[in-house]
């Protein structure tokens, strides 16, 4: 049954040559807007993500009294109004379909005057905020949220706060960031530990804003009362987003596809990783260094994938590329099995029950776990898809179709504007056979 919204066929379509520039990084964008907002100047975004999720993240600040201006779709023009100047809005404040938008605003408005309430799309609205409201209530914040810890989140400021050193059992850049962002309001030092490091964005970032922090794998450290200075970003392309064509030109013969000037920062590229070990020809040309992040062309070629064991210590560098990885996994000589990765079932959907399901219908052999599954690869049919909704789902069954003996039809696939708005245009340029269905 389909959950709504448009659907795509996905079928062979030719190989994927020439070359394709995808959107800008989610998780930087977010970033960029929020601390643009917060500092003192004027702060340019090029190569801004125009999707949903960064989009809501700019009108909520917009609502917040930031003056945001836009002059081409991929820029914005932040004019910060400083760490104290945000503005009450009687207004709830809607973070759409994002995850990152909600848990770092719930931090970031934990530390100011006034009260706001945060609310969020049907999935949102399922996901676990109170990995998020546990620490920032023992920094003194007071955040009211419904049963089982669910948004909206109410959010009372007015508190003081504190700061804490924090040691999270969740590997969770989004909690990381709501901690360190309150942090900037807190009396004293905040800190927090991981238990295994994830993406350092809002470290590097606060850094390139004038603030002074201390950060490592899996640590960062900050002193409460800082300003913040504007400062310009380049947004690099979005790797997750360049996943899908990765996969895709690994798994169609006759297949050579440049992406350009991909974001490889070590904290994203966990799939290089997997899909190397499993025999893809990915290589990295024009490397360079974008508003601090390592960027790089990526060639891919075609090449006979083979199952592998995906090492758990990998699993926070490619947390967002599991749909992906299954979708290569369905088309490799062997199993590939995936353990530790148990926060993919509150994702945007339960991606591992989202995959699973999934590629059972196209013929495929994947026996799910709690915290992972066993995919045997084969060969793909044609067939039916939900995508629950999920951008990502929907994203790696039009890659897996380029595979498929017929036609896969995907249901619900108007979240890929979330993140990668025009996704179905590009991929067919590159060669995919995909068509509104
Ligand atoms: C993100 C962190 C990750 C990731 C999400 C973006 C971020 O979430 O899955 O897509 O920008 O900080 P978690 O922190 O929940 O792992």
């Amino acid at each position: 049954m389909s959950g709504g919204g448009r659907s795509w066929i996905a079928l062979p379509g030719t190989a994927l040559r020439g070359a394709a520039t995808v959107p800008g990084d989610k998780s930087i964008s977010h970033r960029a807007v929020m601390l643009g907002a917060l500092a003192d100047g004027r702060s340019r975004i090029d190569g801004f993500l125009e999707g949903e999720d960064t989009r809501a993240t700019a009108a909520i600040f917009a609502r917040l009294g930031v003056r945001i201006e836009t002059p081409t779709p991929s820029t914005r023009i932040v004019h910060g109004v400083g760490v104290d100047g945000l503005r009450p809005t009687a207004e709830v404040l809607d973070c759409g379909n994002a995850g990152t938008g909600m848990r770092l605003l719930a931090g970031l408005l934990a530390g100011q005057s006034f009260d706001s309430v945060l609310v969020g799309d049907a999935s949102l609205s399922k996901r676990p905020m109170r990995r998020v409201i546990d620490p920032l209530a023992r920094m003194g914040a007071s955040i009211d949220a419904q049963d089982g810890g669910l948004p909206p989140l109410r959010i009372h400021g007015g508190g003081a706060l504190r700061g804490i050193d924090f040691a999270g059992e969740v590997a969770s850049a989004q909690v990381k960031s709501a901690v360190l962002l309150a942090g900037l309001y807190a009396e004293g030092e905040t800190s927090v530990r991981e238990p295994h490091p994830t993406r350092d964005y809002t470290e590097r970032m606060l850094s390139a804003f004038g603030v002074e922090i201390e950060y490592a794998p899996g640590f960062a450290r900050l002193r409460g009362g800082q300003r913040l200075r504007a400062h310009d970003v380049a947004v690099p392309a979005d790797f997750s987003s360049a996943a899908f064509f990765l996969v895709a030109a690994s798994i169609v013969p006759g297949s050579e596809l440049r992406l350009r000037a991909v974001g490889l920062n070590p904290r994203r590229t966990g799939l290089l990783a997997a899909l190397r070990a499993m025999g893809a020809d990915i290589r990295e040309e024009n490397a360079a260094t974008r508003a601090g992040e390592a960027v790089a062309d990526l060639v891919v070629r075609h090449a006979p994938l083979h199952g592998i064991e995906v090492p758990e210590a990998l699993v926070p560098d490619m947390i967002d590329e599991f749909p992906a990885l299954m979708a290569a996994a369905a088309c490799a000589q062997g199993a590939t099995v995936i353990r530790g990765a148990a926060e993919l079932r509150v994702k945007e959907s339960d991606r591992l029950a989202a995959m699973s399901a999934g590629l059972q219908a196209l013929g495929i052999e994947v026996e799910e776990s709690p915290d992972g599954a066993v995919v045997q690869g084969g060969a793909l049919r044609g067939g039916r898809i939900d995508s629950l909704g999920d951008h990502r789902i929907a994203m790696a069954f039009a890659a897996a179709a380029q595979r498929a003996g017929g036609e896969v039809r995907i249901d619900d696939v108007d979240n890929v504007a979330t993140s990668f708005p025009g996704f179905d245009a590009l991929a067919r340029e590159a060669g995919f056979g995909l068509r509104a269905g």
